[in-house]
């Protein structure tokens, strides 16, 4: 039986990769299959949030009981999240968001030509960071998804996306990251604390984090 620490709170979460299309048959995505997202959203309701999905596209079946909200792009995330930004307690930005998207999305095939081509990008909004910006009493956990140099740039993201709790994993250890039922983490508070952990379930790991934003919500209501 799971502990109810989450009744009476709202909590987002976002989940899976962001299209960015180029043309009708063809887009920039990556390789998020949205497991992660949807085992912290399924924790999150087990222990009585009213729980806000907002997913890209993945294969994953709508799990019961949580409004889900069906996103494409880093822009519709963007107005997604926004939206329900106010009335949240907790947010969590497990999707792997596009940083670039082409400049010129075209409505007809492109047809291949002689020699080589190349695509313009542009820098889609970085939501996480609009979201430190605009944060009253909502706890804001991040992921950083690093290849290298993990606790750095966790660290670096915990202030500059003005976020409470970062959740850094190496995506290229064995058994973390991208399309595994496993991850790695380690989770980084503002108060300083980190705490690792060792490869565990999706599910173990989304307890995991859960737990610790029940901690982080508690602090905020002593306060
Ligand atoms: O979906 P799975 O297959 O289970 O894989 C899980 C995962 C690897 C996708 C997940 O564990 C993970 O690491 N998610 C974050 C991926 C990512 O995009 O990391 P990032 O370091 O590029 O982004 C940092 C943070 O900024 C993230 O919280 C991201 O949601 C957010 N962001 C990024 C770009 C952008 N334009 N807006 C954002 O809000």
């Amino acid at each position: 039986q799971a502990p109810k620490n989450l009744i009476g709170k709202t909590v987002v979460v976002t989940a899976g990769p962001t299209r960015e299309k180029i043309d009708p048959v063809r887009f920039i995505s990556n390789h998020s299959t949205g497991k992660m997202g949807y085992a912290l959203a399924e924790e999150a309701k087990k222990q009585g949030a009213h729980v806000v999905l907002v997913s890209g596209p993945v294969e994953l079946p709508a799990p019961a009981g949580l409004d889900v909200v069906k996103v494409e792009s880093a822009e519709e995330m963007y107005n997604a999240v926004l939206k329900y930004y106010d009335s949240a307690d907790v947010v969590i930005k497990t999707a792997a968001v596009a940083d670039y998207r082409p400049k010129i999305t075209y409505d007809h095939k492109v047809k291949k030509q002689a020699g080589d081509s190349s695509i313009e990008l542009e820098r889609t909004k970085d939501i996480l960071l609009e979201l430190g910006k605009r944060k009253r009493n909502q706890v804001l956990v991040g992921f950083a998804a690093e290849t290298e140099n993990v606790e750095e740039y966790a660290k670096k993201k915990l202030t500059a996306k003005n976020a409470d709790m970062i959740v850094a994993n190496n995506v290229k250890a064995e058994g973390a990251g991208f399309g595994t039922d496993t991850n790695i983490v380690t989770l980084f508070k503002r108060s300083g604390s980190v705490l690792d952990l060792p490869l565990m379930s999706k599910s173990e790991v989304a307890k995991r984090i859960i737990g610790e934003i029940t901690f982080l919500l508690k602090d905020m209501d002593e306060n």
